[in-house]
Formats: C-alpha cells, structure tokens, sequence
C-alpha cells in the first residue's frame, strides 16, 4: 500500500469516527433529556394527575405555574379574572404533590401565591366561584398552610430611586479585575464563605424561576484533587486548588422539547454567578469545562453521587489569593466583534 493510500484510508476513518462519536454523544444528550424531564406532560396540558415521576418534576410544574401567576399580577395592568385555568391546574398540582410527596417549602410559595390572586380578584370583583373552592378545599387539605404567613410570595412595590439606589456602585473594576486564578495560596477557604457565594449566586434568574441549578461543593484539597482527577483542563495548577464547586442543572425541571437546551443556559448563568459573588468574597477562582465524552460523564457521577438527572455545566475551581501572582490577560473582542445594532424593526412575527 502506498503512503498516500495509507494516509487516506486514516484519514477517512477518523472522520467515520468522529462522525460516531458525535453521533453517540448527541443520543447521550438526547436519551437524557427523554428519560429524566417530563417532556411529555406538555400533551396533558401540563396537569400531572399522577403522570409525572418524581417529585422535582412535579415541583417544577407547580414552580412554573406559580411564576406564571406571580409575574402576571406584576405587570402594568394585569387583567381581572386572568388565568383560571392555570391557577386551578396549580392547585390540582400542588394538592398531587402534597398527597404523593409531601410537604415542601415551594407549595408554600405557590399557596401564597394564589392567595395574592385571589385578593387581587376580590379587589377587582372577579373571582371565579369555583375557583375559590377549589382553593378553599386545598387550604383545608394542606395543614401547613394554616401556618402560612402569606408573605413568601407576591410582588415588592418599588421607588425608581429606592431601585436605582442599590446599583449606585461603580462595578467596572469589579467585572474588569476578575481573572480566571490558576495560582493559590496554601491558605484554606472557610466552607462559611463557599456557602455565602452560593447564597448570593441563588439570585440568578432561571427559567420560570424554576432554579435547576445545583453546586455540588468539595471543599478541601482532598477531595478537590480527587474531583479534579476527572476534569481535563487544571494540569499545572490542579494540585494549588483548595475547594472544587461542581455546577450542575436538573433535567427534572423541564417538561417541553423546545426546553431541551435550558439546563446549559440557566446552568451558565448560575455558574457565571457563583464566579462573581466569589470574586465579591475575595476568593480567587478559575471555570473548568465539563466538555467531556458520556463514559467520563457518568464515571464522575457515579464516583460522586450526582443524581444522573443531573447536567454537569463545569467546575470552578477556588482557592485564597497568593500575596503576588500572574493572571493570564485573556484580551476581549473589540467593541464592533461584541454587538452588532439592529438598524431597523423587524417584520411582526407571523408564526
Ligand atoms: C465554561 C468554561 C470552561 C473553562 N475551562 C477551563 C479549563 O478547563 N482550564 C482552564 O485553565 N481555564 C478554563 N476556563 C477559563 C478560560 O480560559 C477563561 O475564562 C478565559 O480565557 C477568559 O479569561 P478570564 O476568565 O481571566 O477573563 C474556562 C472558562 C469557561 C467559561
């Protein structure tokens, strides 16, 4: 066999094998996101009546259904007598939950709520009858919500200059003197702190507020080595790493296919929020991409007790800062590579 035939069948069998393993990784993603959302629930109008399996998909459907309420009793000028259909499949909803899974804090939430509807009804002459039994009838299952102090939910009245006065910081040198840290100090991070970034990273918002995303903390250099050991992006510094935040988002909270990428952007945006509450405590940090093949996905989850519903988004990885260090300048795209301005309005939607 000649070189140049040599060199093209390695050529042509690479490309079948990449071809594969795109092709293997994409059915990974798929099989997933088919197995642990309830995708399917959107045919049942998103009433579970006992379909859905576990109790965070349930949860994210009454999460959803509250937000929907919530956000709608926000706007300029909500209508009276708005969304009856949702506000019932939210008490059929909780009520499942209830029976099936328990008490939890969030049915609190989506109770209060509906109460927050309901004042805004009464106010406007609007409540449907049935409804407010429905409701009432929910009330009197739920023993917990008698204890209900109807204030975790609802929406906060505010002033232009009460809003404006908690932005009144300049935060240029915050966002431009963060760097991804690849130099620690000896120094150990208190847990205390790791918990506080992670508090003030909650505040990130997520789709519906359905709040997917979850840190999986592994403090101490210990178990943040062997954490690392999975993670194929830290050769030179892994070893200086104090502690080791996993950033995960749960599949469980997305019941349609159009959802099917959510768990990457609600996880990223949690992600970049933990890096700047920890920037915020002083505590050095560097991401750490989870862009790995599906054998070393589930090596870490089952090393680790990450729920398999889970998406592994990245690592940070965290540490104290050294008296002196270097930090790669990682230079930004020029303004005109940044954004481009739209010139005109565009045609009205059609679809
Ligand atoms: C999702 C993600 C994954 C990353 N993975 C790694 C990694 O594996 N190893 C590493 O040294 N840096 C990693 N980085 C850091 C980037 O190299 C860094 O954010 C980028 O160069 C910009 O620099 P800056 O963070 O200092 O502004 C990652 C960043 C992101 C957002």
């Amino acid at each position: 066999m000649t070189e140049s035939i040599k060199y093209r069948l390695k050529f042509y069998l690479n490309f079948v094998q990449v071809f594969c393993d795109l092709f293997r990784q994409v059915l990974y993603d798929w099989s997933r996101f088919r197995k642990f959302s309830s995708y399917a629930i959107s045919i049942f109008y998103l009433k579970s009546n006992g379909r859905v399996k576990t109790s965070y998909q349930l949860l994210a459907l009454i999460q959803a259904d509250a937000h929907k309420v919530e956000k709608a009793l926000a706007i300029t000028k909500p209508r009276p007598g708005f969304g009856v259909a949702v506000v019932k499949r939210l008490i059929a909803n909780v009520e499942e939950y209830y029976q099936r899974f328990g008490f939890n804090s969030r049915l609190d939430i989506a109770y209060c709520v509906m109460q927050k509807y309901v004042d805004f009804n009464v106010k406007n002459d609007s409540l449907d009858k049935d409804l407010e039994n429905l409701l009432e009838d929910l009330g009197n299952t739920v023993f917990e919500f008698k204890n209900s102090k109807n204030e975790a939910a609802g929406v906060i009245h505010y002033t232009k200059e009460e809003y404006l006065f908690k932005t009144k910081m300049d935060l240029e040198d915050f966002f431009m003197g963060r760097y991804s840290m690849r130099q620690f100090s000896e120094q150990a991070l208190n847990l205390k702190d790791l918990q506080k970034a992670i508090y003030l990273a909650s505040k990130t918002p997520s789709v519906c507020n359905r709040q997917c995303y979850h840190a999986f903390i592994a403090q101490g250099k210990e178990k943040a080595s062997s954490v690392l050991s999975y993670q194929l992006g830290n050769r030179g510094f892994g070893d200086q790493v104090d502690s080791v935040i996993t950033v995960t988002a749960d599949l469980s909270c997305f019941f349609s296919s159009s959802e099917r990428n959510q768990a990457w952007i609600d996880g990223g945006l949690y992600a970049m929020s933990v890096i700047y509450a920890l920037h915020s405590l002083g505590i050095a940090s560097c991401p750490l991409n989870w862009s790995v093949n599906p054998k070393r996905d589930l090596a870490l989850k089952n090393a680790s007790g990450i729920p398999h519903s889970h998406s592994i988004i990245m690592m940070i990885a965290c540490g104290n800062l050294k008296d002196e260090f270097s930090v790669a300048q990682s230079k930004r795209k020029p303004m005109d590579e940044l954004c481009t301005i739209m010139d005109k309005p565009l045609s009205q939607c059609g679809l």
